[in-house]
């Protein structure tokens, strides 16, 4: 399966990606993850990326472009992959669409988490991560056995610089003027299926594989 998963801030893409991915072998690719551990590790496309990523604005096109392109040419994709967060412009798309021609490795799908503002700032303001494994949790929705511990690794849970309430309504309203209009770039190529972000994490894994079943992907 090669895949996009599309939507706004704190759809649950994330969430839904780590366990699809696990379920299905598939690589994930995460542009939101992929660029946090460059700004830790200080590279210079961390360096430049940080100003935009801190007020929730989208890092230019040409890096992010580049750090997808040049993984999908260093990592073995042939048993499949899941794109989180990438592309976010047209310019992206049509990237990575001249990319994956190349690759003779065209998109089967492209899966559109619909939500509401509401649901994103409720899910954002609670979200905690795994500084250790990276794993996702909400304070209310998706809590941690112990307060602040990871259940899986034992790591410590943060929250995120851009899950502040100011940069998320920024984060918001980028995605409307700059990524909602892949909505229709993808539907015009039949590739976009809607499901709702809203859904229970667990209905909404049992929604997405039988949307995978249904399609002819498994
Ligand atoms: P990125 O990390 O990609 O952030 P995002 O798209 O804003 O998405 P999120 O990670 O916030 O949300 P999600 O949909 O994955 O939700 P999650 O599963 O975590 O990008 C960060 C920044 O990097 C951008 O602002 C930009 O600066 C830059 N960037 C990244 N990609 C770029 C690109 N292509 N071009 C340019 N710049 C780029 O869930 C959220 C919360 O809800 C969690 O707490 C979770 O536990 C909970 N939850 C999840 N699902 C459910 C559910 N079904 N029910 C209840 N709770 C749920």
């Amino acid at each position: 399966m090669k895949l996009v998963l599309l939507g706004p801030p704190g759809a649950g893409k994330g969430t839904q990606a780590a366990e699809l991915c696990k379920e299905y072998n598939l690589l994930h690719m995460s542009t939101g993850d992929l660029l946090r551990e460059a700004v830790k590790n200080n590279t210079a496309q961390g360096i430049k990326a940080k100003s935009y990523m801190d007020k929730g604005d989208l890092v230019p096109d040409e890096i992010v472009a580049a750090m997808i392109t040049d993984k999908l040419k260093a990592v073995d994709i042939s048993a499949g992959f899941m794109l989180d967060g990438f592309p976010r412009t047209k310019r992206q798309a049509e990237i990575l669409d001249a990319a994956l021609i190349a690759l003779n490795m065209p998109l089967d799908m492209v899966v559109y988490f619909a939500t509401t503002e509401e649901t994103i700032l409720s899910r954002l303001t609670g979200r905690r991560i795994c500084r250790s494994c990276g794993r996702i949790f909400h304070v209310t929705n998706i809590p941690s056995k112990k307060e602040g511990i990871c259940d899986g690794c034992g790591g410590e849970l943060y929250q995120r610089n851009d899950d502040k309430a100011e940069t998320i309504k920024n984060r918001i309203n980028v995605y409307n003027s700059q990524t909602k209009e892949l909505i229709d770039y993808y539907k015009q190529k039949n590739l976009l299926r809607k499901v709702s972000g809203d859904m229970d994490v667990n209905e909404l894994f049992i929604v997405l594989k039988d949307t995978f079943k249904k399609s002819g992907l498994l």
